[in-house]
């Protein structure tokens, strides 16, 4: 077999074989098919797409090129949850808490930020003392014993998925939907879990900017976990607007746990709690009003928080920092944008505003930058809120004053008032199941 022609056929719109694929995945792990070969590809597959069959192949061999999870040893359904990536999204820090109060099993592995998406261990670790990087035993037995637990991906999940994502960040080959379904769904199978819920985001904070390319992204999906033999669910959500009103590490710990505390954003709240129910349904938890009444008692009691404080206590972190917010340390700086015109905020530019965030110090330039954990923004004003010339749009915050200064034009640009008011949009644009 070569690779040469593999690729000729791609470009000529024809299906790949079974072979062909697992040709390619293991030639291209074990180091003898060279990047330029697997670019071409990449790019020939970004214009001719993929037949599901196609996918679920693609798929298996990349789950298959690491380790497969055996989460036997954690007892009941294991429901995992993915986001396609968003800004502001702190959604995993307190949907984990309340799915493990009301009773569910989360086992769940989570990554770093990535171009201008934050990631959920560097959320964690900006909770002093706890530990991402722990033992599979470690992590298996805080799962029985709280019913949750957070960790770095092991370096040998998916080395397909690692080799292949660091390519097509470089070769303009990100955007495409069979390679970006793929790239999540050999993760969600090789990590393991029973049940599946897919956050597919949508808008000009996300990979996928229109509806119709979200939907047809969560049906494919949710097609390879059905086949798979997971139970699957996915939300299209709205990223053409943050989540909440905080980007950057600590002060999206900080807004998760005004969230458990039945405060924060109304948006953030309605997101976390609507996931929460959808993986207590998937875990078989009960009816949807049971799994809605759950939710809200897990957070009305208290319960979810104190969960949130037993897991970062199991994984080695000082919780009296999830008792006491404000003992977070704080930025050196922080500068208020103020608003320039009156009117609208009549849109957005949510990837901006996680590429601001990268630039004050939340996000790593190189692979090992070091990230400035209180570095971020607080948003004051979204789309839809009425604004005056001088109210602050929105808070930069870093440890650099120079970054807050190189920062400042490039979020005033990703503002757009005008004098009309948009139409409100809904934060969940659709739900498809398994
Ligand atoms: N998230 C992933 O894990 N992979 C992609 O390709 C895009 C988003």
């Amino acid at each position: 077999m070569r690779m040469v022609d593999l690729i000729d056929r791609k470009k000529n719109g024809k299906e790949l074989t079974e072979e062909e694929i697992a040709y390619f995945i293991r030639g291209y792990v074990a180091g003898e098919i060279p990047d330029y070969q697997v670019s071409a590809l990449l790019m020939a597959v970004c214009f001719q797409g993929m037949t599901s069959r196609e996918l679920t192949q693609l798929t298996l061999e990349m789950a298959k090129s690491g380790e497969m999870m055996d989460l036997s040893a954690i007892h009941g359904c294991k429901v995992d949850k993915h986001s396609t990536g968003g800004v502001g999204d702190k959604t995993t820090l307190v949907i984990v808490p309340i799915v493990a109060a009301c009773g569910g099993k989360v086992a769940k592995m989570s990554g770093r930020g990535l171009g201008f998406t934050g990631g959920t261990i560097d959320k964690l670790e900006a909770i002093p003392g706890f530990a991402t990087q722990i033992t599979k035993r470690r992590f298996f037995e805080i799962v029985n014993q709280a019913g949750a637990s957070v960790m770095g991906q092991s370096g040998n999940i998916t080395p397909a998925d690692k080799k292949l994502y660091a390519l097509r960040d470089v070769t303009a080959t990100v955007d495409s939907i069979p390679l970006i379904a793929s790239s999540v769904m050999s993760k969600k199978l090789a990590a393991g879990s029973d049940a599946i819920l897919l956050d597919v985001t949508c808008g000009s904070g996300a990979f996928m900017q229109s509806r119709e390319q979200a939907e047809e992204l969560a049906e494919k999906m949710v097609g390879i976990g059905t086949d798979a033999g997971k139970k699957m669910t996915a939300l299209i959500t709205n990223m053409d607007v943050p989540l909440g009103n905080s980007v950057g590490n600590i002060l999206e710990v900080k807004e998760a746990i005004e969230v458990l505390r039945g405060k924060g954003p109304e948006d953030t709240r309605e997101i976390c709690f609507s996931f929460a129910v959808e993986m207590l349904l998937l875990s078989g938890s009960g009816s949807r009003e049971e799994c809605e009444e759950k939710v809200k008692d897990a957070v009305e009691s208290g319960a979810a928080l104190r969960k949130l404080m037993e897991i970062v206590r199991l994984q080695g972190g000082d919780d009296s920092y999830i008792q006491e917010p404000e003992r977070f340390p704080k930025a050196a700086y922080f500068y208020e944008v103020a608003a320039q015109t009156s009117g609208y905020v009549t849109s957005m530019d949510t990837k901006q505003c996680g590429i601001v965030s990268g630039m004050l110090g939340a996000g790593r330039e190189t692979m090992d930058s070091e990230l400035d954990y209180t570095a971020g923004l607080y948003i004051c004003k979204k789309t839809g809120d009425k604004v005056s010339v001088g109210e602050t749009l929105v808070t930069l915050y870093s440890n650099s004053y120079d970054r807050i200064l190189a920062a400042e034009p490039v979020i005033r640009s990703a503002y757009k008032i005008t004098g009309e008011k948009p139409e409100k949009q809904p934060l969940i644009y659709k739900r498809i199941t398994g």
